[in-house]
């Protein structure tokens, strides 16, 4: 993970084979007293679909202003596609596009009128722009409801058209900030499906933050866990898991096993814990399911011990979390959203 870091501090945007996209180096921001993010350094490649994942209030979207201009930075440097943020705001604003956290397309405008007024905003040319608009509306499954007007969409859909608003200048970087809190399951799984979909017909860098693990998991080739303005963790989804101890528990039942099972359960390769739960069932931590798997049931073939049932699951990212931050993403969820509850014992302020 620290090569991965410094891989991204290189700086220079020019020679190497894979360029950065972004560059973000010991970037602070604070509000008086309160440092909302803390020296935060990371880079994302030319390409990449690269997740910031926190709870509420990490520091996500602070990062993401500042990273698109819409704050000034209280210290530290960020470059997006060799700019300067502070230099040169207005060369990062032509290369990007940004899809803010709370839904901003005008309510009284259709769908293709809120895409028009945006393309003619940046300066699309009237040539390009119908083509354009066309594409981009067949992307995110709204041809048919063009002249819909944009009070009248679900959340699924007004998302959707934010996010051809964000691509109508063809920006090189593309920021989208919790695109799909407060959808329901399939509009979720419908934007990301979308998203994959416009990164596999373009030159496309996406950075996007969400509180959802799955979301993360899914869609990121690379993320960093934020947790209290600082990053915590940041790696591909499959290392971060695999940076988890004993990252499967196989939960296994046998018929009658001997005295002495659990021990021989412990000395399998790979095995963090094993607990007996009584009836025969045992669940096994494990850094290494498959390999813990073959030997377990290669070694109840041969103590002659039939195993009625077995299954192993994976470490989640939400192991993750817990790993680095030493809490469960979704009790800060809890917590974040408990504002209208009285305070429950056990949460921390
Ligand atoms: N304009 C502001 N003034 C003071 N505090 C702020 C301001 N904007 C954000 N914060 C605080 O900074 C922290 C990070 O906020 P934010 O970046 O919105 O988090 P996230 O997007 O991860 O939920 C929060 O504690 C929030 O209350
Ligand atoms: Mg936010």
């Amino acid at each position: 993970m620290i090569a991965d870091l410094k891989a991204g501090n290189g700086g220079s945007n020019g020679g190497g084979a894979v360029r950065n996209a972004i560059e973000v180096e010991h970037i602070v921001k604070k509000y008086g007293d309160f440092t909302a993010v803390d020296d935060v350094s990371f880079a994302v490649k030319e390409g990449e679909i690269f997740g910031l994942l926190g709870p509420n209030g990490a520091g996500k979207s602070t990062l993401i202003r500042m990273m698109t201009t819409l704050i000034p930075l209280t210290a530290g440097k960020a470059r997006i596609a060799g700019h300067d943020v502070e230099k040169d705001p207005d060369a990062v604003r032509r290369v990007i596009g940004v899809i803010p956290q709370a839904l901003t397309s005008d309510l009284d405008l259709t769908i293709e009128e809120n895409l028009n007024i945006y393309a003619k905003l940046y300066d699309v040319p009237a040539k390009t722009r119908k083509a354009a608009i066309e594409e981009l509306l067949e992307t995110v499954d709204l041809t048919k409801w063009r002249d819909a007007q944009t009070k009248t969409l679900s959340g699924g859909m007004r998302r959707r058209l934010e996010i051809a608003r964000g691509l109508v200048h063809s920006p090189q970087i593309f920021f989208l900030d919790e695109p799909t809190t407060g959808l329901d399951p399939v509009s979720r799984v419908a934007v990301w499906e979308m998203l994959t979909n416009i990164k596999a017909h373009r030159q496309l860098t996406i950075l996007i933050t969400t509180h959802y693990m799955d979301e993360a998991d899914r869609l990121c080739d690379r993320i960093a866990i934020v947790d209290h303005g600082k990053l915590v963790a940041l790696d591909n989804p499959t290392a971060l898991k695999a940076s988890v101890p004993g990252s499967n528990v196989i939960e296994v039942q046998f018929e009658n096993p001997p005295a002495d099972w659990e021990q021989r359960l412990h000395a399998l390769t790979a095995v963090t814990s094993v607990q007996h739960e009584g009836a025969g069932m045992f669940r096994v931590l494990t850094s290494n399911g498959s390999r813990t798997t073959t030997e377990l049931v290669e070694a109840a073939v041969q103590a002659g011990v039939p195993v009625r049932s077995l299954s192993v699951q994976n470490t989640t990212l939400d192991d993750v979390f817990v790993h680095y931050t030493g809490r469960q993403l979704r009790d800060e969820l809890v917590k974040a959203y408990a504002f209208v509850m009285p305070p429950r014992p056990g949460i921390r302020p």
